[in-house]
C-alpha cells in the first residue's frame, strides 16, 4: 500500500508500568516511538482517573519525545495553561466537552499544537469547521476511558471522510487513531487515512517494543 502521510506511532501510558513511568518513555523512545501519548482523565468526562500536570511536568523534564496530551476531561479550558506550563507539545480536546473555539483559541496564543477528538458516536462534521485551525484531528475507535479495549471498525468511515475533507482543506495534516490498534488493526486505520497510531496494551503489553513498534508501522 503506498501512504500519502508519514507514520508516527505514538505509544500511550496510560498501559505503562506508572511506578517507572520515565524509564518506560524512555524505552519506547528507544525503540523508535515518534509522539508519547499522554492519557489525561478525571473521572467526570470519563469513569477513570489517571494523572495530571505535575506528573507531565517531571516526565517531560527527563523524556525528549514531544509529548501528545489527550485530555479526556470537562473543562479543557480551564486546565490548558497547567499542560501548557508542564511542557505539553500537542494538547487535544474532545469536541464533546464544549467550549472547542475557545480552547483552540487559547492553544494557538499559548504556542501549543491544538487537536481535536471525537468519540465514538460524535460524527465526522463535528470537527469540519476547526480543521483550519488544528495541527492534528484524533478519532476515537473505542469508548474513551480504558486500554485494551478492542478496535471499532465502524469508525473508519469517519476516518475516509475526515481525510478526505482534510485533503482538500489542509493536505500535510495528522490524523490520529485512537484506541484497539494493534498490528492488525493499524493497516486498516492507514488505509482509511489515519497516519497517527495510538497503542497502549499494543507496545506496553510487549516485552519487545521495538518489535512491537515496527509491527505497528508494517515493517515486520
Ligand atoms: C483510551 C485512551 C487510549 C488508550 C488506548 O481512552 O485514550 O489512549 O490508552 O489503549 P489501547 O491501545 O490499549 O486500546
Ligand atoms: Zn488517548
Amino acid at each position: 500500500m503506498n501512504f500519502t502521510h508519514s507514520i508516527k506511532i505514538a505509544p500511550s501510558i496510560l498501559s505503562a508500568d506508572y511506578a517507572s513511568l520515565r524509564d518506560e518513555a524512555e524505552r519506547v523512545r528507544l525503540a523508535g516511538a515518534d509522539l508519547l501519548h499522554v492519557d489525561v482523565m478525571d473521572g467526570h468526562f470519563v469513569p477513570n482517573i489517571t494523572l495530571g500536570a505535575p506528573v507531565v511536568k517531571c516526565l517531560r523534564g527527563r523524556v525528549s519525545l514531544p509529548f501528545d496530551v489527550h485530555l479526556m476531561i470537562s473543562d479543557p479550558l480551564k486546565y490548558i495553561p497547567d499542560f501548557v506550563n508542564a511542557g505539553a507539545d500537542i494538547i487535544t480536546v474532545h469536541v464533546e466537552s464544549g467550549s472547542t473555539a475557545e480552547c483552540i483559541a487559547l492553544m494557538k496564543e499559548l504556542g501549543v499544537t491544538p487537536a481535536v477528538a471525537l468519540k465514538p458516536a460524535t460524527p465526522a462534521e463535528a470537527v469540519f469547521p476547526y480543521l483550519n485551525e488544528l495541527g492534528m484531528v484524533l478519532v476515537m475507535t473505542v469508548e474513551p476511558g480504558f486500554g485494551g479495549q478492542s478496535f471499532m471498525h465502524d469508525q473508519l468511515e469517519k476516518i475516509r471522510l475526515i481525510r478526505r475533507r482534510m485533503d482538500e482543506v489542509k493536505p500535510a495534516f495528522d490524523l490520529e487513531v485512537d484506541g484497539g490498534i494493534t498490528a492488525e488493526t493499524a493497516p486498516l486505520a492507514l488505509a482509511a487515512g489515519a497516519n497517527v497510531l495510538v497503542a497502549g496494551s499494543a507496545v506496553f503489553g510487549k516485552p519487545d517494543r521495538k518489535t512491537a513498534i515496527a509491527a505497528l508501522r508494517g515493517e515486520i
